[in-house]
């Protein structure tokens, strides 16, 4: 664990960038500083190394307070990840990654070991670790620079905007890296960011700066979202806070209905005399195939014989509401497909059980985010966006096609 007890850092020239900063951050959870330019997230962080020593109050690594370590000693456990990943432009990838290993005296074969293996880790072809720096795009960096802070094991990891160089594609992909990484690691991470829907989407808990280095408010990011402790926080966390709020709240309380599906084999007129207007397609192994509108169907033959329309699924007990209510919104039967891990359908979601499960959650806001008490939402699907949603392969229909993910 890392405390902030009182810590104030006041530059040469007066500037106050971190005013009393008190705050923990536990162990094995990632803390996400987050505030606008200047408000003192580097400053921070780099008091924790010790790059930068506090004016005042202390820092406290596992109860010891890090002025009492010297700082290479401190920092051989504490890996350091910047933008634009500061490799050493003369040094091969695989030389950069095991570069602490062999400050610490590993022999070359154990360290050039160590760094392959973290290579590939990181999501990085192997053919990469004869190269240089100047030959790998800035994604590919960035990856390094994260292998290269790993690679001695480190218990903590300070990553000061680690991925604000890239594109937002490459952004996402780093990002769920690094949270597949840490949920094998368990480091204890402060992770520095300007971006609130990194913040939101990476951190167990968000600590929201203020220029002065005040803390306006640390928090999980469901509650951050549902519960800003004033405006700054509020205009700081920006439009959709309803709907990203979704994010981070388990798709369980939505009601599921069996009797929408119907397998491929069955005739038309059974599933006439179901009287529902959309039917769920699914094959022998109840993989969804489309939605079906009754009022379109033959006179006779089977299910086979149907237009089948585009279906929008979420994975039951995994996914969020958000991407339950996104899988309403992919299908002209405004229903969603909930299916299992296989990607076999275990149920429809109708717009009304949709709707039923949002009245619960904005009931458990009581709209009124300032009331203080605190809410009891399912374990959600960790991150922003939704996790699960895809677009099925839809047979007679355009438009949205794609693979369902397992
Ligand atoms: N060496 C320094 N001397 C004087 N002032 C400094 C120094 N370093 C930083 N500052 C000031 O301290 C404040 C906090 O800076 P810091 O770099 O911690 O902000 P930040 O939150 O990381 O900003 P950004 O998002 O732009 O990286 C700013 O007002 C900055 O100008
Ligand atoms: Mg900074």
């Amino acid at each position: 664990m890392i405390t902030f007890n009182g810590v104030t850092k006041r530059y040469a020239d007066g500037t106050v960038a971190v005013d009393n900063l008190s705050l923990e951050v536990p162990t094995g959870e990632i803390t996400v500083f987050v505030g606008p330019s200047g408000c003192g997230k580097t400053t921070s962080l780099r008091m924790i190394n010790r790059m930068i020593d506090a004016s005042e109050g202390q820092i406290l690594l596992d109860g010891v307070d890090v002025k009492t370590i010297d700082p290479p000693t401190l920092r051989r456990g504490i890996g350091y990840v910047i933008q634009q990943a500061g490799l050493f432009p003369h040094r091969k990838i695989v030389d950069n990654v095991a570069t602490v290993p062999v400050l610490l005296g590993w022999d070359k074969k154990k360290a050039r070991d160590r760094a392959m293996e973290l290579l590939e880790r990181v999501g990085l072809d192997l053919k990469m670790a004869d190269r240089y720096p100047f030959q790998l795009s800035g994604g590919q960096q960035q990856r390094v620079g994260v292998a290269r802070a790993l690679a001695a094991d480190p218990p903590v990891l300070l990553m000061d905007e680690p991925f604000s160089a890239v594109d937002p594609i490459v952004r996402t992909s780093l990002q769920e890296e690094l949270l597949r990484l840490q949920a094998e690691l368990n480091k204890t991470i402060v992770f520095v960011t300007h971006d609130i829907d990194e913040a939101v989407k990476l951190g167990d808990r968000v600590a929201v700066l203020r220029v002065g280095g005040h803390l306006a408010q640390l928090d999980d990011p469901a509650t951050l979202l549902a519960r800003p402790a004033d405006d700054f926080v509020r205009e700081f966390l920006g439009r959709d806070r309803g709907i990203r709020r979704l994010s981070f709240v388990s798709d369980e309380g939505v009601r599921l209905r069996t009797d929408l599906l119907v397998p491929v084999s069955a005739d038309t007129a059974s599933a006439r005399a179901i009287g529902e207007p959309w039917l769920a397609v699914v094959d022998e192994e109840k993989r969804p195939l489309g939605w079906a509108a009754v009022k379109d169907l033959p006179e006779s033959g089977t299910l086979a014989d149907a237009e089948l329309a585009p279906y929008g699924t979420f994975v039951s007990g995994r996914d969020s509401l958000r991407a339950a209510l996104d899988a309403t919104l992919l299908s002209p039967s405004g229903n969603a497909v909930a299916v299992d891990g296989a990607g076999r359908a275990v149920g429809a979601a109708t717009r009304e059980a949709l709707d039923e499960a949002l009245t619960k959650v904005t009931g458990s806001v009581g709209i009124a985010e300032s009331a203080g008490d605190a809410e009891s939402d399912g374990g959600p699907a960790r991150g922003a966006g939704s996790t699960g949603s895809t677009d099925g392969p839809a047979r007679g229909a355009d438009g949205v096609a794609g693979g369902v993910d397992g």
